[in-house]
């Protein structure tokens, strides 16, 4: 179910272990609404990282599988809604690679319900990559035709 954007991994992370991702500006696709949002996948992805790595017990990981799963619907929402806002051309194509995010990830985090644990690090490999190449490829052109059709790209005040 989709809900508000708020993210528990920015609020939550205090982990003193390495990272799995760390934010960088070359991430930045100068939207903050979506920056924000990218740094609470890039949160969530380091918190699953850090729950495998301490190898913590199974509900504990899952529940944290189930917000990154819900987060990351979440955000391809707004996204795919402020490019029907902006009527983006590259809506059909840019919402298909999305599509087929969710359809891996489900079946990811279906498997890891059903007791598979070893796809909690495909999990996390496959979203890493995912998130390096799409925000800097596919986001960052829909991200400058939203900036060139007049979107607010900073927020006047922090509202989640
Ligand atoms: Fe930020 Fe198109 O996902």
């Amino acid at each position: 179910m989709l809900g508000s954007p708020r993210c528990h991994g920015l609020t939550e992370w205090g982990g003193v272990m390495a990272v799995m991702i760390a934010w960088s500006d070359e991430f930045s696709v100068d939207i903050q609404e979506i920056d924000e949002q990218h740094k609470c996948l890039v949160s969530l992805i380091n918190k699953l990282y850090e729950a495998l790595a301490r190898k913590d017990n199974q509900d504990t990981i899952a529940d944290v599988f189930d917000e990154l799963v819900r987060y990351t619907r979440v955000h391809f929402s707004v996204e795919e809604c402020l490019m029907r806002l902006f009527a983006y051309e590259g809506y059909e194509q840019h919402k298909t690679i999305h599509d087929k995010i969710v359809v891996r990830v489900e079946l990811l985090h279906a498997q890891f319900k059903a007791g598979d644990q070893s796809v909690g690090m495909e999990l996390l490999y496959f979203l890493k990559d995912w998130l390096m190449d799409h925000i800097q490829r596919v986001d960052k052109s829909f991200a400058g035709h939203l900036t060139a059709h007049g979107v607010k790209q900073k927020w006047l005040r922090k509202f989640w």
